[in-house]
C-alpha cells in the first residue's frame, strides 16, 4: 500500500471514501530519465567496452551463393501495420503527457481516436501474425536460452562456445516485444473501458459502469502502462537509429535487407529466407 500511495494521487469520493484517481505525474520524468539513462549507459558500453561479436560458424559458401541480393524481411502489410501503430503510439504519448507537463490543449478527443486506431491495428496484428506470419518467430526458444547462457559466460570471462548466429529476431528483440505486449495490452484493455468516461462515437457515456475505487485503479494501471511506454519507446527509437542497426530499420521501410548484413548476423538455418519463385530473373525480382 505504501508504494501505491507514493506513486498515485488520491481524492475523496462523494461517499467519503479515499480513492486513487491517477498516477502521480512525476513518474513521467522517472520514466524519461530511466530511458535516457539506459541509452547513455548502453552507448558508453558499446563505444568503450564491448568486444567484437563472435559467432559459431554456421554459414556454408553454398548456402550463401543461392541467396538473393536482397533478403526479404517484412511484407508490405507488416510494414504498414508497424508504421500505423507507431503513429498512433506517438500520438497517444504526446496527447497524454504534454498537457501534464504544461502544454495545455484539448487532448482527450485526439487521444481516444489514436487509442481506437492502436486497438484496431493491434487486433489486426494478432490475427495477421497468427495465421499469415510465423507466430512463434517472436517468442524465445531453447536455442535462444542456450546462446544467452553462452553469451553471459563469455561476458564473465568463463570458457563457453560462441553463440550461434541469430534467428530472424534475436533474444533481445523477443524480450522487448514481450514487454511491449504486456504494457500495450494493459494500456489498451484499460483505455477501452476509460472510453466510457468520455464522449466517443462508439457507445453512450457511462461513468457509473464501475465503482470509484475500480475506476481509480484502472486509471492508475493505464497511467503506469503509459509511462512504461515512454521508456520503452525511447529505447526502441534509440536502437533504430544506432548505426549498426540501420540496416534493420531500413528493412522496416523498404521490406528487405542486404545479403551481406544477413550473412553476418543471421543463421540461414534459423531464419529461412523465402526464395523468389524459381524461373524468375533478377530483373523480375528487382522490378
Ligand atoms: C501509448 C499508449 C497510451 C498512453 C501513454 C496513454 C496515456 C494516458 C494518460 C496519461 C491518460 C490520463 C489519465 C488520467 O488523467 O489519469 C489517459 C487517458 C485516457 N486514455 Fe490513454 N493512453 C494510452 C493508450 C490508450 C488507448 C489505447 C486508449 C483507448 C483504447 C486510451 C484511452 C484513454 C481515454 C478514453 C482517456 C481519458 C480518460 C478521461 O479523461 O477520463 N488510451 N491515457
Amino acid at each position: 500500500m505504501g508504494i501505491l500511495k507514493a506513486i498515485t494521487e488520491w481524492a475523496t469520493s462523494p461517499w467519503g471514501q479515499d480513492v486513487p484517481i491517477h498516477i502521480a505525474w512525476f513518474l513521467i520524468w522517472v520514466a524519461a530519465l530511466a530511458g535516457l539513462l539506459f541509452l547513455i549507459v548502453h552507448a558508453i558500453y558499446v563505444r568503450y567496452f564491448a568486444k567484437a561479436e563472435v559467432f559459431a560458424d554456421g554459414v556454408t559458401p553454398t548456402s550463401a551463393a543461392v541467396l538473393p541480393e536482397r533478403i526479404p524481411r517484412h511484407s508490405l502489410v507488416a510494414r504498414l501495420f508497424h508504421w500505423i501503430m507507431a503513429a498512433s503510439m506517438f500520438t497517444l504519448l504526446f496527447t497524454a503527457f504534454l498537457p501534464k507537463i504544461g502544454l495545455q490543449f484539448d487532448w482527450v478527443t485526439y487521444h481516444w481516436i489514436a487509442g481506437s486506431v492502436l486497438t484496431v491495428s493491434i487486433l489486426f496484428h494478432i490475427i495477421h501474425a497468427s495465421f499469415w506470419l510465423d507466430f512463434w518467430a517472436i517468442w524465445p526458444d531453447k536455442a535462444d536460452l542456450i546462446d544467452a547462457w553462452r553469451r553471459v559466460c563469455r561476458f564473465m570471462g568463463r570458457p563457453a562456445q560462441p553463440p550461434r548466429r541469430f534467428a530472424k529476431y534475436p533474444l533481445e528483440n523477443k524480450l522487448y516485444h514481450g514487454a511491449i505486449v504486456a504494457t500495450g495490452l494493459a494500456a489498451i484493455g484499460t483505455g477501452v473501458f476509460m472510453m466510457f468516461r468520455v464522449r466517443t462515437i462508439f457507445f453512450p457515456r457511462n461513468p457509473y459502469l464501475f465503482s470509484d475505487m475500480t475506476w481509480g485503479l484502472m486509471y492508475v494501471l493505464h497511467g503506469l502502462a503509459g509511462v512504461g511506454l515512454i521508456a520503452l519507446v525511447m529505447v526502441h527509437v534509440y536502437f533504430a537509429v544506432r548505426p549498426e542497426k540501420v540496416d534493420i530499420t531500413k528493412s522496416m521501410v523498404f521490406g528487405s535487407m542486404r545479403r551481406e548484413f544477413y550473412l553476418k548476423h543471421y543463421d540461414p538455418q534459423r531464419w529461412i529466407v523465402e526464395m523468389p519463385p524459381s524461373g524468375s530473373t533478377r530483373s523480375d525480382r528487382e522490378a
